[in-house]
């Protein structure tokens, strides 16, 4: 919405939500989530077309145009739990809108949801609305974290799904005149609602079968010998398969792909298609897999017990260049490291220390597990440092510095292949990256 309100300032752009303290967030000096440059583009429009409100009946009534944006998790509890996603604040949004609309409106579907909500939200609105006219489009987000603004700024595409009547057609238009202002028309794909519904999953399970196949070869390239960051230039060279998305690493976090799949694969469930529902589920057990491969890895590479052990946890959120933990590779590693009873300090140069405490150990205490304020602060006295997001400052670091303050054997961990691994080597580290 920032976006659309820094590249069309004849467009008014009200952010509603009905958590106030989110809202006075976004209204503060601080914004509540890290994202490079969104900053300055949230400052330079935010009182003039982009406006943060908790009215949000207000924000309903004068909008031409409803982006719903809201949560929708995975569901954890009753049918579907752990797999499908939960709709219940999707269905909340649009029995608020119908109550409250009292003219035409375009409602756009920006969470990522399960195929046919288009069809829930436009029954709600149909049955509840009293004779107002509402079109439902679905326009799925395809930006990454870290990188939202870049993504923005230039997307690959921009995805609109409508109704093949008159009146949905007009409404693709209406919103493809937005994003027209920045984004060339050759990139705006228009569909019907169930396909871009359908290709916002479909996306993120192709990507993250990419890491879960390069994963899965990582571990045949520890046991072989080979180097899986070699193997993935190689193969990425072939411009059928394509270079992007093919870092091994301790496994792929974020809020999205999981949760996306498993909805796919509940989606194939629902529909009778077993076979394609276990293919899809692979790719997450594979990742899981992953993780706790690599904290077994550690368990064994320091002869097999880390209890009592100091062991410094680089890096806690998912990628870098973002606070967000959510199914962070690092909570698992941190577990499983906390269950062989090893002491594990961990430093993120983003994610506050309350978050890290409250992932791991949700509401429980342990006093194995401390957070620290610098890489250096968790290394001291550590048996083995564990990488686990790839932020640019730990390539800086002094590691002769480091080695000298551990125990000895010192070894390093490296979740992300950031790091030049013959020269720690040089300076006494043993070593392991991801597929090495
Ligand atoms: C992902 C998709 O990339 C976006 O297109 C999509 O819009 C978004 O989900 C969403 O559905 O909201 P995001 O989760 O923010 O974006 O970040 P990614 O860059 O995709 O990274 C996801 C995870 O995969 C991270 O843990 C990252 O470290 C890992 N990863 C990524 C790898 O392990 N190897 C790679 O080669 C690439």
């Amino acid at each position: 919405m920032a976006m659309i309100a820094y590249k069309a300032h004849d467009i008014e752009v009200k952010v509603v939500d009905l958590n106030e303290e989110r809202i006075a967030a976004w209204n503060s000096e601080t914004l509540p989530i890290y994202e490079p440059g969104l900053d300055e583009i949230v400052k330079e429009r935010r009182g003039k077309n982009l406006i943060f409100s908790s009215d949000v009946h207000e924000g309903i009534r004068a909008a031409d145009i409803i982006f719903v944006a809201v949560n929708t998790p995975t569901k954890t509890y009753g049918v579907g739990a752990g797999r499908a996603a939960d709709l219940r604040f999707i269905e909340s949004v649009a029995r608020t809108i119908a109550e409250v609309a009292t003219t035409p409106k375009i409602i756009v579907e920006k969470s990522t949801i399960p195929v046919k909500t288009a069809e829930t939200i436009k029954q709600i609105l149909a049955e509840n609305s009293g004779g107002v006219e509402f079109q439902v489009l679905s326009n799925p987000e395809f930006l990454a974290e870290g990188t939202a603004v870049e993504d923005l700024l230039a997307p690959d595409r921009v995805l609109i799904g409508g109704e093949l009547t008159e009146g949905g057609q007009k409404a693709i238009e209406t919103l493809a005149s937005v994003y027209g202002r920045w984004v060339p028309d050759d990139q705006i794909i228009r569909t019907n609602l169930w396909s871009s519904e359908l290709s916002k999953l479909v996306a993120n399970a192709f990507l993250a079968q990419r890491i879960s196949s390069i994963n899965s070869i990582s571990a045949l390239c520890e046991a072989t010998g080979a180097n899986v960051d070699e193997v993935a230039n190689a193969i990425g060279k072939d411009s059928r398969i394509g270079p992007k998305f093919l870092k091994a690493s301790v496994g792929f976090g974020g809020s999205c792909f999981q949760k996306d799949i498993l909805n796919l694969v509940y989606l194939c469930d629902h529909f009778g298609l077993p076979e394609v529902a276990a293919y899809w589920e692979e790719v997450v057990k594979m990742n899981d897999w992953q993780k706790h491969r690599f904290a077994a890895k550690i368990v064994g590479s320091l002869f097999n017990t880390v209890a009592d052990k100091k062991i410094a946890v680089l890096g806690f959120a998912f990628k870098k260049d973002t606070n967000d933990t959510r199914e962070s590779a690092a909570i698992a590693v941190c577990r499983d490291l906390l269950t062989e009873q090893a002491n594990v300090t961990v430093y993120d140069p983003k994610v506050p220390a309350d978050e890290i405490r409250k992932d791991v150990l949700g509401d429980e205490e342990n006093h194995r597990l401390s957070v620290v304020e610098s890489a250096y602060a968790a290394s001291e006295g550590a048996h083995a440092i564990a990488i686990l997001t790839e932020w640019d400052e730990f390539k800086d670091l002094d590691f002769e510095k480091i080695y000298g303050s551990m125990s000895k054997p010192a070894f390093i961990f490296d979740g992300r292949n950031i790091l030049d691994h013959a020269k720690l080597v040089g300076i006494g580290f043993r070593v392991s990256g991801i597929g090495r």
